[in-house]
Order: C-alpha cells, then structure tokens, then sequence
C-alpha cells in the first residue's frame, strides 16, 4: 500500500510515496474508504481494530502538516503494545527524525505529525490542534474523553474523527451510536466480526468460541454485539440465590471466608453447608479499623457458633516490619479465630466455582442480613471481559466469598479447575502450636491458640 506523503525537504509538491508493509483486508478497506466526518467502527477482537487505526492515522500522516492524535484507553497499554506496533508500520525513510520515545510522537519529512495518547491521562490529551483522531476501544474511555477534551479540540481544524472498538454492554458507546444512526450523512457506521478477517485461521476462531464459556461475552468480545448482560461477571436469577437462610442449628458447623482490609473495609461472612448448598447467614463489613479489633468485632459476632475452618486473605499472613514482625493472621489467631486457611490466589477459579454454585442452585445467601454481599454481586463489572479483569470497587465481600466458596469446595463436591494463571499457592493450614496452646498467654477466653508461622 502506498501513502503518499509530500517531500518537504525539495520544498516542491511532489509527491514521494513509502510503502506501508500491509494490505488492508477486504472489510477494513470499506472502513478506510468511508469518507465520513466520523466513523464508527464496531468491531470485534482480532478483526484488525489496530490495524485499521494505525494504517488510517498514518495515511493521514500524507497530508503536509497534518497532526494526526491516536488515543489509546490508557496511557501505560498505548505506549507498551500500541507505540511498538505502530513504529513497525511506519516506514523509517518518511520520517523526519527519529520516533520521540518521551512524547511518542512521529514528524513526518512533511512536518505531519502523530501523536499516541492515553484516554486515562489528561496531560497526555494535549498537543497541537488535530486533523485526525483515532479513538480506539472508546468504549472503554470516560464519555468525558470524547464530549469535553476530544470533540472541543476538532473543532478549530473541522477534523476527522475514528471510533474503533467493541461494544462494553450499553454504555455510552452505544448511545453514542444510537445517535448516529440518525445523522447518517455526518456519520458512518460499520459492524463487523472475528469472522471477517480472513487472517484468523477459522479453526483458531472455533476454539476461541469453545474457550469462551459465556454466551453473552461471546457475542459482545467477538461478534460485537450490544449486550446488556454481558458487563456482569456473575450471572444468576435474583430469587434464586437471594432467600432466607435461617441461623445455623447449635450443632451446625460453620465457616468463615475473611478479606482483610486495612482503609478498605475488612469483609468477613459466615455460613454453612446444608443438604450440598451453601448457607451465607452473616456478614460483616468495615473499614478503618486495625487488625486486632476486626478479629474482636468478627470474634463477638460469631458468639454460639460453632465455627470450624476461616479461610483469609492470603496478604494477612504477610510479616509487617511495623508490627513487629507479627502479622494481620497472628491477630486473628490471637482472637480466636481459627485454624485459618490462607485463601487461593486463583481468583478466576473461585469465580468459576461461584458461578457453577448459582448454576446449580447451591448457593443461597440471605438478603436481609447480606446486603453488602447482595449488593456487591450485582454490581460487580468485567473491565475487561477476556482478560478477567474487574472494575476497581467495592468487591471486599465478593473476595471473601470466593475464599469461602474455594475452601469448600470439596464440601460442595465442586471439581476445582485451576486457572492457567494461577500462582501456586499451598493453601496451608496454620495449625496449633504444641507451646501456645499450652501456654496461658492467649488462652484465657478458653479457645484454643493456635500459632501462625509464615
Ligand atoms: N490487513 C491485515 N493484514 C494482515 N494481518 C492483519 C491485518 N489486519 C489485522 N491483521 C492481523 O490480525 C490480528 C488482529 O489484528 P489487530 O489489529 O490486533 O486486531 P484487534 O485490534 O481488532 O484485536 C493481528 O495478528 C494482526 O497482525
Ligand atoms: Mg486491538
């Protein structure tokens, strides 16, 4: 493919042409061609977004002068994956001088000029007026980005503007277009799929369908569809999941799943298991409060239980130089709450053991006295759906159910599948040590003391 680009250096408008080492595919080039003022280009994983990004902002790269803004979703994924592959595009002869690494931009032989920027960082959204922006996976950028730092700044040079991305459930991506639906002479819309870039081996693509359990996600991440559902890590039917669950019987054994938490809040629930389903009956929740009052507040509210095992966050058996060498757990211990499991570090395990709870109508956690849990299961976001990874918030209580559900999960007769990212972790038991538990020290509350050693 040719860009043609002005040699500037002769001063004569000659035009010079440097060949990109792409050709695009047959649906990125209806992408390309589209002469609108603002496209959108719908598109799911591996379609060749990028691609289509990189190629377009350095087409325009042929006009003279022309300032070109590419605008990733954050700041740190623009410059690690998109500087790299950009640079690749760019043929090295057309530039003016050597790529800026600091501000990752290009000038062009014909003063053109790139920019890559993050949607994340204000100040990295500065540079000379733009003729061309690409906004890639908007979806996932604040509206803010486009409404007020973005749309203000196209109009000086009445540029252009690329939406490149796919759909994140309904948000303002799809009002977005939605909206243009209805100025199509202003605006271009293109929705394409996985299956339309011919470079994907269609085997490849089966497997890819077969690796993604969830049809919701599916369709959003690859077919690029609006998915109401699809933002939701866990899936499940309010009514069944959310009923009451009356007080364990004196003799039930119960358990504990902990996620400490220093100026988060500390969550800890309690349940147990009854006829293959698990019973959350309690929880707990705040913040701000050191370890050794957590464990009294936990301690008071398991009063008359008969509490067995307590699965806590694996950082509290982290030794603290501040206290002394001791840690979050030996507080715990120190309580009375115990044994203690440190928890798995297999979150996308837990998660999957959750959800094939709620699957099996085997999990039941009470509303009334669950509202922090209840709360937090409804609410909780994929930020990125194949990544598995979930929006910053409020998930202390989702944390401790999945060290609960985890520490179970033989009980619940679950078949843990490990994740391929999994840090291994032991999973150890902290068990009483023969001298504390002889010892008066910690046992005047007539529990057993267990110690803790890292
Ligand atoms: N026109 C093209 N020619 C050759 N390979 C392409 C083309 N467009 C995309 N690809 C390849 O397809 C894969 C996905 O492209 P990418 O642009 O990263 O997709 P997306 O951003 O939509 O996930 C990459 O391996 C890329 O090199
Ligand atoms: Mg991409």
């Amino acid at each position: 493919m040719d860009i043609g680009l002005i040699d500037g250096d002769s001063g004569t408008p000659g035009k010079k042409h440097f060949q990109l080492d792409i050709k695009l595919h047959p649906t990125q080039k209806i992408v390309d061609q589209d002469p609108s003022r603002f496209v959108i280009a719908r598109c799911g994983r591996k379609w060749g977004k990028s691609t289509t990004g990189f190629v377009k902002s350095i087409k325009h790269a042929g006009i003279p002068g022309a300032i070109v803004w590419y605008v990733g979703p954050t700041y740190k994924q623009t410059k690690r994956i998109g500087w790299k592959k950009i640079k690749r595009l760019i043929p090295r002869e057309a530039l003016q001088r050597k790529p800026n690494e600091t501000d990752l931009s290009f000038t062009f032989k014909n003063e053109a000029e790139i920019y890559l920027m993050g949607a994340d960082e204000p100040d990295s959204l500065r540079g000379p007026d733009p003729n061309y922006v690409v906004l890639e996976e908007a979806a996932l950028m604040d509206p803010d980005v486009w409404y007020k730092v973005l749309r203000p700044n196209l109009a000086p040079k009445k540029a252009k503007a690329l939406f490149i991305g796919n759909p994140k459930g309904l948000n303002w991506y799809y009002d977005l277009w939605q909206e243009a639906e209805k100025q199509p002479g202003i605006w271009g819309l293109h929705h394409y799929t996985i299956y339309d870039n011919p470079h994907i081996d269609g085997e490849e693509v089966a497997q890819c369908r077969l690796d993604c359990k969830n049809e919701a996600i599916w369709r959003q991440e690859y077919l690029a569809e609006f998915e109401s559902d699809a933002g939701r890590v866990f899936h499940f039917n309010e009514a069944d999941v959310f009923k009451t669950v009356r007080d364990p019987q004196r003799t039930a054994i119960c358990y504990r799943g902990i996620d400490w938490g220093m100026r988060d809040p500390t969550a800890c629930l309690w349940a147990y298991v009854e006829a293959g389903i698990l019973k959350v009956f309690r929880e707990h929740s705040q913040a701000n409060l050191a370890a050794s009052q957590q464990a009294q507040l936990i301690k008071a509210k398991s009063e008359n239980l008969r509490c067995d095992m307590t699965a806590l966050s694996h950082d509290a058996f982290r030794q603290d130089p501040e206290m002394k060498g001791l840690t979050v757990a030996w507080h715990f211990v120190r309580a009375g709450i115990s044994p203690l499991v440190p928890s798995s570090r297999d979150k996308a395990a837990a998660r999957d053991l959750i959800q094939k709870l709620m699957d099996e109508g085997k999990l039941q956690i009470d509303p009334e006295r669950c509202p922090m849990l209840r709360r937090q299961l409804q609410k909780l976001e994929w930020q990125d759906t194949l990544l598995e990874k979930t929006e910053d918030g409020d998930d202390d209580s989702c944390d401790a159910l999945h060290y609960l559900v985890y520490l179970l999960a033989s009980r619940l007769l679950l078949q843990v599948e490990k994740s391929k990212t999994e840090k291994r972790d032991k999973n150890k038991l902290y068990l009483p040590d023969r001298e504390d538990r002889d010892s008066a020290r910690f046992s005047q509350s007539g529990d057993p003391v267990y110690h803790v050693s890292q």
